[in-house]
């Protein structure tokens, strides 16, 4: 089953598209058909008592689950960043319940857990409005949380993703950092436009190295230029070097800006020995983002990296189609469904017995604004240009969204 979650206000037009309530939408997949669809709300506390960001009643569960699907110890989880995450039930997507790891889980869980293809363990995060501001955490390939240790940062800043390598975690604590101030202007009316975190460049951007096995007291940090991270495509360690590569922004959340500032894609590489560090530009203006990679790979050097390309429109996030990034020599192939249709996130589902580079299918839901027709897409990955090997179409509009998960048979 293909699933994906996003932000679509159930009770009154959210003021961001960061602030809607929870909904998943997924698509089973058997034997080549798809056999059924079904969306459903993830029923938070926010949903059940209709309020919006900031006015839910106290406590972890009170987060509107709107970000992403994880698939991982047997358990289909959605997760809004804030908060704890909300367990799914695969069968037909109804809500289990918040899920805090038999007691055991204190903070946020970040949007993207990262899980090691070698040992199926989850590594994650959860980043706070109040200190600790930023703590790491392991859950076995079970799903038992079996480590949790606070990283040392000066302040709360919004870390939406995060990268490992087959030893390392690999942090970006970037200058969007909370605004006390703006928070309480939004909860008082949040129409007004006001963004709990802002763009304040002189709090530094840096990136941090620690064990992914834990240990924080050795993370080493990397000082870099002002700018913003949401999305990392993946990471590998190569002797000394920390490579990441990234999705970055000029800044974000600046005032006057409708999103963030000027958009390329870097290769990060970060040396634990000298401590040198290189910020390379692969992709110049590059308005590519919502990035995914071969799981199989993950942490591990990866060929190819997939990303939604976005259209130059001044009055919003205008997402195109797919661009498939060759790391070895920078070329690029792409799809795009013609300009009233618009992509999403494209999820890599590996093809069972191909362990080739791009041996998969990229999937996702393209929506029609001229016809209202909304499709599921799956695009071969080792022929993107050919466009979808199939497509269908589903009974009712997919309103944009954000991440998703292929959950096995
Ligand atoms: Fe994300």
């Amino acid at each position: 089953m293909y699933v994906r979650n996003g932000s679509n206000p159930s009770h009154a037009d959210s003021p961001h598209w960061f602030f809607g309530d929870g909904m998943v939408h997924g698509i089973r997949l058997e034997r080549g058909r798809a056999t059924a669809y079904r969306n459903r709300y993830v029923r938070t506390t926010m949903f059940d008592t209709g309020a919006g960001f900031g006015q839910g009643p106290p406590g972890g569960a009170s987060n509107q689950s709107n970000v992403s699907c994880i698939w991982h110890g047997g358990r289909l989880l959605s997760s809004g960043e804030v908060g704890l995450p909300y367990e799914l039930d695969p069968a037909d997507l109804s809500t289990r319940g918040p899920f805090d790891f038999a007691g055991k889980l204190a903070t946020a869980f970040t949007a993207h857990p990262k899980i090691d293809p070698a040992t199926g363990h989850m590594h994650f995060f959860g980043y706070g409005f109040t200190p600790p501001f930023l703590t790491y955490h392991i859950a076995d390939e079970h799903g038992s949380l079996i480590h949790s240790e606070v990283v040392d940062t000066p302040r709360s800043t919004m870390i939406h993703d995060f990268a490992i390598t087959a030893t390392d975690a690999v942090f970006w604590d970037l200058p969007v950092t909370f605004d006390l101030d703006a928070a309480i202007a939004y909860i008082a009316d949040p129409s007004s436009g006001a963004f709990p975190y802002s763009w304040n460049p002189d709090a530094g951007s840096r990136v941090g190295v620690m064990p992914l096995t834990g240990g924080a007291a050795s993370i080493r940090w990397f000082e870099l230029e002002p700018c913003y991270v949401f999305h990392g495509v993946n990471a590998f360690r190569r002797g000394d070097e920390v490579v990441a590569d990234v999705c970055r922004l000029s800044s974000m959340f600046a005032p006057g800006e409708l999103f963030g500032g000027t958009p390329t894609h870097r290769r990060w590489t970060l040396n634990t020995a000298t401590g040198a560090v290189s910020d390379d530009v692969l992709a110049d203006h590059d308005p590519g983002d919502l990035p995914s990679r071969d799981p199989r790979r993950l942490g591990r050097e990866h060929r190819y990296g997939y990303l939604v390309s976005s259209r130059d429109n001044p009055n919003t996030v205008d997402l195109g189609g797919l661009i498939k990034h060759d790391y070895t020599n920078t070329t690029r192939e792409v799809w795009d469904p013609g300009p009233s249709r618009h992509s999403g996130e494209w999820l890599f589902v590996p093809t069972a017995s191909d362990l080739a580079d791009d041996a998969g299918y990229l999937l996702t839901y393209v929506h029609d604004e001229s016809s209202g027709v909304s499709e599921l897409v799956i695009i071969d990955a080792t022929a993107v240009a050919r466009g979808p090997v199939a497509s269908i179409a589903l009974p009712q509009r997919v309103p944009y969204g954000f991440h998703a998960a292929w959950v096995p048979a």
